[in-house]
């Protein structure tokens, strides 16, 4: 079984072909990161030029990389949603016009359905495993127990964890994305030096925020002398790196005793999204897992971000099930799992 795989919902432009083996035999992503770089964040408008301008040869080239043409292919399928719409859309156009062209059946994918199965497609678990989703749009923890089948156990009541590295890089004038440039900074500094709070920790439930974080971070840079010093900017990278890190361990904390009392049978702790980039925070996490009894698993980082692959294998899974959508399928800006 092949199926084509279309991503377009942020800021990536990726096109990926996968089989039923969980081989991924063609692949391409295009980040848009130096269009967007001058703004200090992502352009709706630019994106969605830009898939746009990108999608066609992108498509062909993971289809030549897979060495197949598209009679060849058993389905279609495109991300359908949440996400930046005008770039859906551009997907979503694609997606349908080629299945309509070559006569196989189309599939609307949920973004977020990608990144929860990614690690069937490059672990082969089984059902049911405990999914930390943590990216610039998302955080969240969710029950995967089946395809189709996922328990949000908590999500965030505010920002997402990337945005939230992304914001303090801004006020930390270490420029965009902010993720990897807030990492490599806390890598010299003292996480001592400064304290900040661990928001939700030790409250009910295993929802997340970080809007109290980026406040009380942004407090502390305009206490500081300004410019900011290279030591200031690391100690204060440090400090908000390991408020993250300990907020999301103990959430995640609490969510595995749910998922264990409630699912004995799972065994898996997965991340994904690019804030499963973070060393400090993959390091509490892997830990988590040993003291709870759960293996943490990874994904290959560049499957953590955006791309096609888990479009296409999202595709894969659905197709073995029977689930095809048509062409009337509307993208949708907002799409809860
Ligand atoms: O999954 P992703 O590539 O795109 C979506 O948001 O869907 O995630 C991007 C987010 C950004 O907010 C970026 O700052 C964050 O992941 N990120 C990181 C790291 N690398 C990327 N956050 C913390 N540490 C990192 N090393
Ligand atoms: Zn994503």
């Amino acid at each position: 079984m092949l199926v084509l795989g279309i991503e377009s919902s942020c800021d990536e432009t990726a096109a990926a072909v996968v089989d039923d083996q969980r081989r991924i035999l063609g692949e391409v992503v295009l980040s848009q990161l130096e269009e967007h770089r001058p703004f200090g964040g992502i352009v709706p408008e630019v994106a969605a030029r830009s898939h746009l301008q990108h999608m066609d040869r992108l498509v062909a080239e993971a289809m030549k990389r897979a060495g197949i043409g598209f009679a060849q292919l058993d389905a279609v399928a495109a991300t359908g949603g949440p996400g930046l719409i005008g770039g859906v859309i551009v997907g979503v156009m694609t997606g349908k016009a080629l299945a309509l062209a070559s006569g196989k059946p189309f599939l609307a994918i949920n973004h977020l359905e990608g990144h929860a199965l990614t690690a069937r497609l490059t672990h082969g678990i089984d059902f049911p495993y405990l999914l930390l989703l943590a990216s610039g749009g998302h955080c969240q923890l969710l029950a995967v127990d089946g395809v189709g089948r996922y328990s949000r156990l908590g999500t965030t009541i505010d920002d997402a964890a990337g945005e939230a590295f992304d914001k303090v890089a801004k006020m930390a004038g270490l420029g965009y994305p902010g993720g990897p440039a807030v990492e490599q900074a806390a890598a010299l500094g003292d996480p001592k030096r400064f304290s900040l709070p661990r928001p939700m920790k030790g409250k009910p439930g295993c929802d997340f925020s970080f809007s109290g974080l980026k406040n009380a971070t942004r407090l502390l840079i305009e206490s500081l002398p300004k410019p900011l010093s290279g030591q200031d900017a690391a100690d204060v990278c440090a400090a908000f790196q390991l408020a993250v890190a300990e907020s999301i361990a103990d959430r995640t904390r609490r969510a595995i005793r749910e998922f264990r009392r409630t699912r004995p049978d799972g065994r898996h702790l997965v991340v994904a999204g690019g804030v499963a980039a973070n060393t400090a925070l993959r390091q509490t996490l892997i830990t988590l897992g040993a003291e709870t009894g759960l293996e943490f698993l990874a994904p290959p980082l560049k499957l953590c971000t955006d791309n096609a692959a888990m479009i296409a294998w999202a595709g894969v899974e659905r197709l073995r099930l029977g689930l095809v959508d048509d062409l009337t399928f509307a993208p949708r800006p907002r799409w809860p799992l």
